[in-house]
């Protein structure tokens, strides 16, 4: 194996030193001050990245576990449910829910098409939620949340959104586009190793989930909000990982998150400008809603999962296969999170290689890597 990882993936992303320096310091007790101190200020850090006034309730566990917190705290035997999905964690819902014994109804789109607003709302009625996804990370789709909750208004659903590979990256503004429920987790665009996941509420959620009747424990909205009320975490919290989320939300915080979003878009528009000179064909959208990650399809008679396996063992370049459908189709490059224009250009030209061992010859060497540079030069104000 090579020595050095390149992570240029969906996640989880790398962590900048500032995060695991923070993480390397001497672990703390979760009830003594200091972490009370610094519960609160990351909390309150969470807030901003949400846009809500809601408290942001903080589990142990990877993204999945506050999207099944956001189906037992919700829910009850026999209840009407909509999950609308085009894509891998768009059918998690449904999972999740099936899991619970809820057998939702489903508005299913073509993996790689972004979900139709309208449709989704015309098949709302009558559901006590909706389920969708942000940034559906197995196609590339960021869908358009905020188009999708006002398409929902009238049907009165709850709207729950899964912002795993979203928040942080692109904008969500939870409060004021009206989205009930959002959750999300560490390690994507929020430069934190995985194992924190997180859940906010709005005030007409909080009150649908008071005759919740799904069984839960450690993912029990109402105990953590109680907790959290108080400072503190009703059981032994990744202390560690606080203290790197704290770093890393200021160092978003630093940047501003409009940055932010904006180096997304732009290293996803390198992404794509060097995949096409590569005569690649892209799978997600040829636009900036793309801007989280990248799908790649992979040229005919190559096997996707090979190039991967190939990427990674020889050059220590992780970027991610496809799912379901998709599997050894397509080569997935993240673009969020701790990355830069170097990243972009090192999974270009590592493809680039891996592809001609496999016997596909890139129009001119170099282009896709070459490509990535002149995009970037036409934006040398910005601070990708
Ligand atoms: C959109 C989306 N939802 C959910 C998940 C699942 O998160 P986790 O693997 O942290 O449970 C992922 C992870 O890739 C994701 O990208």
């Amino acid at each position: 194996m090579p020595e050095r990882t390149y992570l240029i993936t969906p996640g989880p992303t790398p962590v900048p030193p500032e995060v695991a320096a923070a993480m390397a310091r001497p672990l703390i007790h979760h009830r003594s001050p200091d972490f009370k101190v610094l519960l609160e200020q990351t909390l309150a850090q969470l807030r901003r990245a949400f846009a809500t006034e809601q408290e942001v309730l903080l589990f142990a566990g990877s993204g999945t576990s506050a999207m099944e917190s956001a189906v037992a705290n919700l829910l009850s035997p026999g209840d009407d449910v909509l999950v609308a999905s085009a894509g891998n964690f768009g059918d998690r819902w449904t999972k999740i829910a099936r899991a619970y014994g809820i057998e939702p109804r489903i508005h299913a789109q073509p993996w790689g098409e972004a979900l139709d607003p309208a449709a989704v709302a015309a098949q709302a009625q009558g559901a006590v939620a909706v389920y969708i996804t942000h940034s559906e990370t197995s196609t590339g789709v960021v869908h358009d949340v905020r188009a999708i909750a006002e398409a929902l208004r009238p049907a009165g659903a709850l709207l729950v959104v899964d912002a795993v590979s979203s928040l942080g990256g692109v904008e969500l503004a939870m409060d004021e586009w009206g989205v009930d429920v959002v959750v999300s987790g560490s390690q994507k665009a929020l430069m934190t190793p995985p194992g924190l996941a997180f859940a906010a509420a709005s005030e007409r959620a909080w009150t649908i989930s008071e005759r919740a009747a799904l069984p839960r424990f450690t993912l029990d909205w109402r105990v953590t909000r109680d907790s959290q009320a108080k400072v503190q975490t009703p059981f032994t919290p990744p202390i560690t990982l606080v203290a790197g989320l704290n770093t890393a939300l200021t160092m978003i915080e630093t940047e501003g998150a409009e940055n932010v979003w904006a180096r997304n878009r732009l290293l996803g528009r390198a992404t794509r400008e060097g995949a096409k000179a590569l005569g690649l064909e892209l799978f997600s959208p040829d636009d900036d809603s793309s801007s989280m990650v990248t799908a790649v399809q992979m040229p005919d008679g190559i096997d996707g999962q090979e190039a991967y396996g190939l990427l990674r063992d020889r050059f220590g370049v992780v970027l991610a296969g496809g799912h379901g459908p998709l599997r050894g189709k397509v080569i997935r490059i993240g673009h969020m999170g701790y990355m830069n224009r170097f990243d972009i250009i090192t999974a270009l030209s590592a493809l680039e290689l891996v592809l001609g061992d496999l016997g596909y010859q890139a129009p001119t060497a170099g282009a896709g890597a070459a490509r990535a540079v002149e995009v970037f030069a036409q934006l040398e104000t910005s601070r990708v």
